[in-house]
């Protein structure tokens, strides 16, 4: 009995030796040490023996079982730390490898630049209003003091859609949207960005579609030379403190009087240069104060209340602020002109 046992330990100890796997582990302990393994089987002869030899032999086969479950178990942590260890060595990241770059997008430099607009516009007290791009004749352009056969409509050669529905040539429909919704009341103080549809052909200088930003400010006692101060403001916010502005008599049917403003030349310091084309100046955006009449057909009364409003192109200023030549750039959304723009690359 006392060999077998021997035995059956350097059996079990061979196999746990020779084994890799930790299923044929399992296998092994069921197999010797379980309740229908050998050793039970030695110890179930026990009755046999007689009263000095059975606590001999029972000390015994409690030795061989822990010899062969202390060899498992430390089989067992050997094959588990090299799972581990091979678990880590496949999945090991190659620090040293160049990354994938990751492509960050970016503002397009319209919408930085009207964004910079509002900024600037909301830090002197503005609200940004917008309006339908699909407009009514009468806010597009009754409303603003141009009658139907007026003259001045052909200034702005229209889509129409029908009759009375056309899409917006000029922001200008939301300032006479405004004011109607304010009751004849004051004070308004908005710029409304967005989309203006004309019928040019594209070229460097035109789209059939491109932004304006306009601005209206209505109260009592609003004077041209609030006009001007805020427009001075603007330019030198936009251009730098460098640059003077003018003004310069105009005409357009919902301001009276009615002017456009130029800055001085970047370059040239107006001088003249072929940037601006010999002038010195560089025209910026239409303005004026509001006609009485645009006034009265919002419901206000033109003699208590005053007001004066402006009209932009973000693509003129950017093309002037980042010496763009060609205002289809902006449309083409080719990425080499767009990344030039990001504050990434
Ligand atoms: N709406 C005018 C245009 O598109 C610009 C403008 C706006 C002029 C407001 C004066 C006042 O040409």
């Amino acid at each position: 009995m006392q060999e077998r046992l021997k035995e059956l330990q350097e059996e079990a100890i061979q196999k746990v030796e020779q084994t890799d796997s930790l299923k044929e582990l399992n296998d092994i302990r069921v197999a010797y040490l379980g309740k229908k393994g050998p050793i039970t089987e030695v110890l179930r002869g026990m009755g046999k023996l007689s009263a000095e030899e059975r606590p001999i032999m029972g000390a015994l086969a409690n030795e061989v079982r822990e010899a062969i479950s202390n060899k498992i178990e430390a089989k067992q942590n050997e094959l588990e730390e090299a799972a581990v260890n091979e678990k880590l060595a496949s999945e090991t990241i190659d620090v040293t490898l160049p990354g994938r770059p990751v492509r960050v997008g970016n503002h397009h430099p319209l919408t930085r630049i009207i964004e910079e607009i509002e900024d600037l516009f909301i830090g002197m007290g503005y609200r940004v209003v917008e309006g339908p791009e699909v407009e009514q004749d009468y806010y597009n352009f009754e409303a603003l003091n141009l009658p139907k056969g007026h003259p001045a409509r052909d200034m702005q050669d229209s889509f129409y859609i029908t009759e009375e529905i056309l899409m917006r040539t000029h922001t200008s429909p939301v300032q006479a949207r405004t004011m109607e919704k304010h009751d004849g009341k004051g004070p308004i103080k908005i710029i409304c960005p967005g989309k203006v549809y004309r019928r040019d052909n594209d070229d460097a200088t035109h789209s059939h579609q491109f932004m304006q930003i306009e601005g209206l400010v209505v109260g009592e006692n609003i004077r041209m030379s609030d006009l001007k101060g805020t427009l001075e403001v603007f330019a030198k916010k936009m251009f730098g403190e460098d640059r003077d502005i003018r003004l310069r008599p105009s005409f357009f049917p919902f301001t009276e009087p009615s002017v456009e403003m130029d800055i001085s030349c970047k370059i040239c310091h107006g001088h003249g240069c072929s940037v601006c084309k010999q002038t010195g100046w560089i025209e910026i955006l239409g303005a004026g104060m509001v006609h009485p009449n645009v006034l009265e057909m919002a419901g206000y009364d033109s003699k208590k209340y005053t007001g004066f409003a402006f009209g932009m192109g973000p693509e003129r200023i950017a093309m002037l602020k980042y010496g763009i030549d060609d205002i289809r750039h902006f449309y083409t959304n080719d990425v080499r002109f767009l990344k030039q723009f990001s504050k990434h690359e």
